[in-house]
């Protein structure tokens, strides 16, 4: 990637922190926001002085392209801290690439790798008291571009903005989730844009997970759009199953997201003599092998989520239950990567940063 020229970051520090009024015991996922945010402006083919603000709303023009053609992407990244107030991110280079891969798709601009980690960690130099010690406990940062340009023209605009917000995390789930095998519905398409983390795959699972949910389901379970005979990827996770004591999960492709936390666990799993198959997955054997007993475990995995095990799941009229393991892999591969992100372990792989 062409690296650009970098100014230093222009800081206006926050008068009054809002740190006192926030329960850090009772977090919502996603709903409480730190001091400050990190902004910059993309105009006329360059990327402006980055900014850190106090943490505000931003103002657009009612016909800024991104609320009219969805020219929007994001990322998702946790800070933790660990026992002796060390400050850490998982793979944050992962993240940065993602988010460039995921602008391309969209026809907007790369932003400059060099803006990006100074933003992060100049951001949470600023906010680290809003990272909390203690297993569970992160800062969510969510990185995201948009695109600003005031004109209804449909065509890719001409402004962004590269916006990075915090918010102090616990859980996503509150614990085992159940979910629906989609049998009609779809995520994404072949040649789509599933593969990047663009704003529009989240809003238009909504409707679909809502049905989902008025059953009884916490998240759908994406199948492949032509034959919906493969599973893909759950909304916001990445899917395992567990056959006996193999691990199964699709490949990667155009549909499907490469997560930074699926691609951990298969590293971990396999680091720990589990036999992995990365390989397309059919709803039929997942079916048959719920009904023939040796299918152990589901589980998905994401940023936000980290690993969430699934209870049960439906497919059309049919429901089925998850047996209870003595040792899940889910909990141990969980237990694995935790360790790694809180500084608890060693790092062979070197992704703690
Ligand atoms: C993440 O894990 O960062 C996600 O993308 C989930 C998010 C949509 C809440």
């Amino acid at each position: 990637m062409k690296t650009e020229e970098v100014t230093p970051i222009k800081i206006e520090k926050t008068t009054s922190s809002r740190i006192g009024q926030v329960d850090f015991d009772k977090l919502v996922f996603g709903s409480v926001f730190t001091d400050h945010m990190f902004v910059c402006d993309y105009v006329d083919g360059r990327w402006e002085t980055p900014q850190i603000i106090p943490y505000q709303p931003l103002t657009l023009d009612p016909s800024a392209r991104v609320f009219h053609y969805a020219q929007a992407v994001f990322e998702g990244m946790k800070a933790y801290r660990d026992d002796n107030d060390g400050i850490w991110l998982f793979r944050p280079d992962e993240n940065f690439k993602r988010i460039n891969r995921s602008s391309e798709r969209m026809a907007m601009p790369v932003f400059p790798e060099e803006y990006f980690f100074e933003g992060v960690k100049t951001l949470l130099k600023l906010d680290e008291e809003w990272i909390r010690k203690g297993e569970g406990n992160s800062l969510y940062i969510r990185p995201f571009v948009i695109a600003t340009e005031p004109s209804v023209m449909a065509s890719p605009s001409n402004q962004y903005k590269f916006v990075i917000i915090c918010s102090p995390a616990q859980s996503y789930y509150g614990g085992e989730v159940r979910v629906k095998i989609a049998d009609h519905y779809s995520r994404a398409a072949s040649g789509g844009i599933g593969y990047a983390k663009a704003a529009a795959n989240y809003g238009a699972q909504f409707y679909p997970t809502s049905l989902a949910q008025k059953e009884g389901y916490q998240q759908v379970i994406w199948t492949d759009a032509n034959t919906h005979e493969y599973l893909e990827e759950a909304g916001t996770m990445n899917v395992f199953f567990r056959i006996g004591d193999t691990l199964l999960t699709a490949p990667t492709n155009d549909r499907i997201l490469d997560g930074v936390t699926r691609k951990s666990v298969i590293a971990i799993a396999e680091a720990n003599g589990i036999k992995v198959e990365v390989r397309p997955v059919k709803v039929s054997e997942i079916i048959a092998a719920a009904k023939d007993g040796s299918l152990k475990e589901i589980f998905g995995s994401g940023t936000a989520a980290v690993i969430n095990p699934v209870a049960g799941f439906g497919y059309g009229d049919e429901k089925f239950e998850l047996p209870k393991m003595d040792k899940p892999y889910a909990s141990m591969i969980k237990k694995l990567i935790v360790d790694i992100q809180y500084n608890k372990a060693e790092d062979p792989y070197g992704w703690r940063y």
